[in-house]
């Protein structure tokens, strides 16, 4: 209020002393132009009155000069006219001011001395019995000689009311200006800034208590609308913060082994003796991508990134990997990192820029049109050229320098190498930094011998992997695969009893380490949805009863013609679902460079069109295809409100969306329809699992799923979030970090490798 008051004296006083000296100066102006007109006019009187007095004089006319000067005495204004000798003697005055004048002689005496002395008229104001005059004398001259003076009274007075009145009215107007102003202000600092402050007090004091969770809204509030996101992140910090403060009273009390990202942070740094953590991927978890003139900052769809950044935001470190968006250049310091998070820094990313032409041998080439189609089998053929086999290994040994000149300077770093892209990394660090721990994560299947044997570049694939200390994979089945791979390919010592295998004096473990997500936070923002089931689809002119949800990027290993022809089936089987189910496809393209998926976008746009063409009625579509990248909140509604979920992988390493599916249904109610051959399925077994390949069955599965009741979904729900809370990425990241601080380093110590 203080602050309030403050400002508006300051507007008042401003405004008086703008109002004051503009009306000194319009007064002063006015004042000027008044003297000056009725001296003008004096002299006009003056001159013609002299032409008939000075004859008059010399005739000694003394009656008819009496009738002339009061004749002339009748004029606007002029109060009287006078004669006087040069020394001052009243000669003639008009009648009234003969009494005037007579009693008060000596006032024009300075007056008359100074006509007669210059021989020239003179004006001047004075006061003759209280009253204001001008009075104007000019000299009567006989034979050039001034022998009178003759003097015209005005009344003056006119000229300081007009001044006064301009006061007057300044005062009025400036008065009611500074009213005007002191209302406006209040009521603008009322609406502006103490309601948008007094509501953001008591949000803040909700907040404060957890008595909300509401995001702070400061419609209308332009003064805080900047904050309005500081605020928020920080009041989801607080939530967040006083959420793990429960669940870590809640485990204490019941002795519960959750892992949190608290707990995770505390037992890396107790694990890994304070040391940073360095993780290495092609992928980024947040790219720039220029959008105009805007910049906007995408999370890239990505198994990866979902399951690798909540382990970097608790324990922080870096994370080196490719910088990819249109704008990620303008985003980097001179060193080319940035914090991330950008809404709250935690960890940093350190961008590495390769070129177009390595890119395309060693990412669309070697990475995803070899070793993804090998690894997944998956009915496509890879491809394997010998120039992106030079570009791959270029790129690797690029990353590794990188990753090598973060590590200067640490002893006994640790490094998380991640994926197909950089299996030749963990031998390139290891030849030059033996002190380092390194570990391997392979985020897709590996394959049998016999499929991994067409790679012609298996040894160097296979040696350059055992170069880690640890390598995972998801399932144990992926790492028999391995093993047996490297048993068939390379000379070594397997040890089958701990999953070993010893290469010229290194050990590397093989483990599986099934990975996960946030449980938590990929149910966050959940209290932020606006949107009901019913609206959901409304925007694409879709009524439907039950909605059906899945979340890929576009990938031929994903299942999604094999998913969508399921769709079809089930409605030519179950004719009642016609205009009741729609399944959602939220399709993010993906790799588009390459001409498979090229062809496996066209491949989906035209199924999709085809069934729809076949179903479609006025308001219903069986498909509604939504191929955009799509944002983390974009999703979660589809997840909220989807009564059933298609994960139709024909390989997956482990896919992260059935995970995600599940811990957005707080409600738990929804089912999951799961792909026998992803790593999920061996978790998730209260999914309806399916053979993706088995249209029927997977048909069939779609029907069963809307038809369960209800008390079996929730059960069924409740367990696999009960599997998902025990087992998320905070309890991956611990256990990957548990084995690679056992690790014994070899060289280092003398010894002859393993776990400590
Ligand atoms: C899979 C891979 C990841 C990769 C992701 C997205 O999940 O395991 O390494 O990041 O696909 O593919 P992209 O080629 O866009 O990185």
């Amino acid at each position: 209020m203080k602050v309030a008051l403050r400002l508006i004296f300051s507007l008042i006083a401003i405004v008086a002393i703008v109002a004051f000296s503009f009306s000194a100066w319009q007064a002063q102006q006015e004042e000027l132009r008044l003297k000056n007109d009725l001296e003008r006019r004096a002299s006009i009187i003056a001159e013609s009155l002299t032409m008939s007095v000075e004859p008059l004089l010399l005739m000694d006319e003394t009656n008819y000069l009496q009738r002339i000067v009061d004749k002339f005495s009748n004029r606007e204004r002029l109060v009287g006219i006078a004669v006087h000798d040069i020394r001052g003697t009243l000669i003639i005055a008009s009648t009234d001011l003969q009494s005037l004048l007579r009693d008060s002689p000596k006032i024009l005496a300075s007056n008359i001395q100074e006509v007669e002395r210059m021989n020239a008229q003179q004006g001047e104001f004075i006061n003759l019995d209280n009253q204001n005059l001008h009075a104007y004398s000019v000299p009567l001259l006989n034979n050039e000689k001034a022998t009178h003076v003759l003097t015209l009274f005005h009344d003056a007075s006119y000229i300081q009311e007009r001044v006064h009145r301009i006061w007057v009215n300044s005062f009025w107007r400036a008065g009611t200006q500074a009213l005007l102003i002191a209302i406006v202000t209040a009521f603008l600092v009322y609406l502006n800034i103490m309601t948008p402050i007094r509501k953001t007090t008591e949000w803040i004091k909700k907040v404060r208590k957890g008595e909300t969770s509401e995001k702070f809204d400061p419609q209308g509030q332009q003064l805080l609308g900047p904050l309005a996101k500081e605020i928020t992140r920080m009041a989801k910090s607080l939530e967040m913060a006083r959420l793990s403060a429960e669940e870590e009273a809640r485990l204490r009390h019941t002795t519960d082994s959750r892992w949190t990202p608290e707990r995770l942070k505390e037992f890396v740094r107790e694990r890994l003796q304070g040391k940073p953590l360095f993780v290495v991927s092609n992928r980024e978890p947040y790219m720039h991508i220029r959008k105009g003139k805007e910049i906007e900052c995408i999370v890239p769809a990505s198994g990866l990134v979902t399951a690798i950044e909540p382990v970097l935001k608790a324990c922080g470190g870096t994370w080196i990997a490719q910088g990819s968006g249109s704008a990620d250049r303008d985003t980097v310091d001179k060193d080319d990192k940035l914090k991330v998070p950008p809404e709250e820094p935690q960890y940093v990313l350190k961008r590495i820029w390769v070129d177009k032409k390595l890119e395309d041998g060693f990412y669309s080439g070697f990475s995803n049109e070899g070793l993804w189609p090998l690894c997944h089998i998956a009915h496509t053929r890879p491809i394997f050229r010998e120039e992106d086999w030079a570009a791959y290994k270029t790129v690797n040994q690029k990353f590794a320098t990188a990753a090598l000149k973060e590590l200067e300077g640490i002893s006994e770093p640790n490094v998380l190498i991640q994926d197909y892209h950089f299996a030749l990394i963990p031998e390139m660090i290891k030849s030059k930094r033996p002190d380092a721990r390194v570990a391997l994560f392979w985020h897709i299947p590996w394959p049998n011998p016999e499929s991994f044997g067409i790679c012609p570049w298996q040894r160097e694939i296979l040696q350059g992997m055992l170069g880690a200390d640890i390598i995972g994979f998801h399932t144990q089945f992926h790492c028999n695969n391995f093993i047996e791979s490297v048993d068939r390919f390379l000379e070594s010592r397997i040890d089958y009893e701990h999953f070993t295998v010893n290469r010229e004096g290194h050990t590397t473990w093989i483990k599986p380490f099934p990975i996960s997500i946030d449980f938590n936070s990929s149910n966050d923002g959940s209290s932020e949805i606006k949107e009901t089931k019913e609206n959901l689809l409304k925007k694409y002119n879709i009524q439907s009863d039950y909605i059906g949800v899945g979340v890929d990027r576009l990938d031929y290993t994903k299942g999604i013609i094999e998913r969508f022809r399921a769709v079809e089936h089930f409605l030519e089987k179950n004719p009642k679902y016609v205009g009741k189910f729609t399944f959602v496809e939220l399709g993010a393209p993906s790799r588009t460079m390459i001409p498979k998926y090229k062809e496996f976008i066209d491949e989906v746009t035209q199924v999709t069109e085809e069934i729809n063409g076949r179903f479609r009625t006025k308001n219903w579509q069986p498909i509604l295809l939504l191929m955009k990248h799509h944002s983390h909140a974009e999703i979660l509604p589809f997840y909220k409100f989807a009564d059933v979920c298609l994960v139709t992988s024909l390989h997956d390493g482990m896919n992260l969306v059935a995970k995600e599916y599940i811990s957005a249904k707080d409600n738990e109610r929804g089912v999951l329809i799961l792909s026998q051959f992803t790593g999920a399925s061996r978790e998730l077994t209260d999914a309806f699992i399916i053979n993706p390949y088995d249209i029927g069955q997977t048909a069939e599965a779609i029907k069963q799923a809307l038809e369960l009741p209800l008390f079996e979904q929730e059960e069924r729900m409740r367990r696999m979030r009960q599997r998902l809370q025990d087992h998320n990425i905070y309890r991956w990241a611990s256990e990957l970090v548990k084995e690679l601080a056992q690790v014994r380093l070899e060289n280092q110590k003398g010894g002859s490798g393993g776990m400590i």
